[in-house]
């Protein structure tokens, strides 16, 4: 996907498709040093949304449902989702569908294995096991990121969902493959899978469910 610059000051005038699914990337150096997370990504939120929904960022209203997943509480108002890491912030804003979005640094350092018991299946866990070092980071980090984006799309949350979502196990950049999901999350062919790099220090999977569109890719800059 290729990303679009859009500088800061261009964002409130910018006009967005009627149906969107765009991605943003909002780096954390766009920030000052003393603003915390919690205001951060309230301004982030704020900033972006409002010319979607159509009103002043202030007069926006969030809501969350039963697990956390936030909502704007506006007639007609698009879904979004977000994830924030070191470096930076990923949202994603949709209309039509549902959609979960997770980033993660590629250079993280994970304990594959002890992980995989904990979050994977056993089939997961030991195809991992059978991969060089490397290989095997970038492929549990490529599954969870799969994972997490799908759970933030229904919004259940990963606790008793993660080893339900199943993804090929795989190392390279390509989109993630589903294999099995929760029966509560509707039919496989209603979803649809985006491996994204925001920068290329990042990995992360844009979940869909309901929506076939290509997505639009911004980096916001000051
Ligand atoms: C939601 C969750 C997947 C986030 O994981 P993470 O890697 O720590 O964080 P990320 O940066 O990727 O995402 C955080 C953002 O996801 C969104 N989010 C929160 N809960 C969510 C949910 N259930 N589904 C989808 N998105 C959610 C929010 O925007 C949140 O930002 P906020 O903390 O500013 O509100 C994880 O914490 C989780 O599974 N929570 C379950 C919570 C739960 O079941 N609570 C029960 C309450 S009854």
């Amino acid at each position: 996907m290729h990303w679009h610059a859009m500088a800061l000051r261009d964002l409130a005038h910018c006009r967005n498709a009627a149906a969107p699914l765009d991605v943003w990337w909002w780096p954390d150096a766009l920030h000052p040093d003393h603003t915390t997370r919690r205001e951060r990504i309230d301004a982030i939120l704020r900033t972006l949304l409002a010319s979607y929904v159509g009103r002043p960022a202030a007069a926006l209203r969030f809501e969350r449902e039963a697990h956390g997943r936030p909502f704007l509480a506006h007639d007609h108002a698009p879904d979004f989702n977000l994830t924030d890491t070191v470096g930076g912030a990923l949202i994603v804003v949709a209309a039509g569908g549902r959609v979960g979005v997770d980033c993660e640094r590629g250079d993280r350092h994970v304990p594959v294995a002890k992980l995989a018991r904990r979050w994977y299946t056993t089939a997961e866990a030991t195809a991992l096991a059978a991969l060089d070092d490397a290989s095997a980071r970038r492929a549990f980090l490529n599954l969870w990121t799969a994972k997490e984006a799908a759970c933030k799309a229904t919004g259940t949350g990963i606790f008793g969902y993660l080893s339900a979502w199943r993804f090929a196990v795989d190392a390279s950049a390509a989109a993630p493959q589903l294999r099995d999901l929760p029966t509560d999350a509707g039919e496989a062919c209603r979803w649809k899978f985006h491996r994204l790099a925001p920068t290329p220090a990042h990995t992360a999977v844009l979940a869909c469910r309901d929506l076939l569109a290509t997505p639009r890719g911004f980096v916001v800059t000051a």
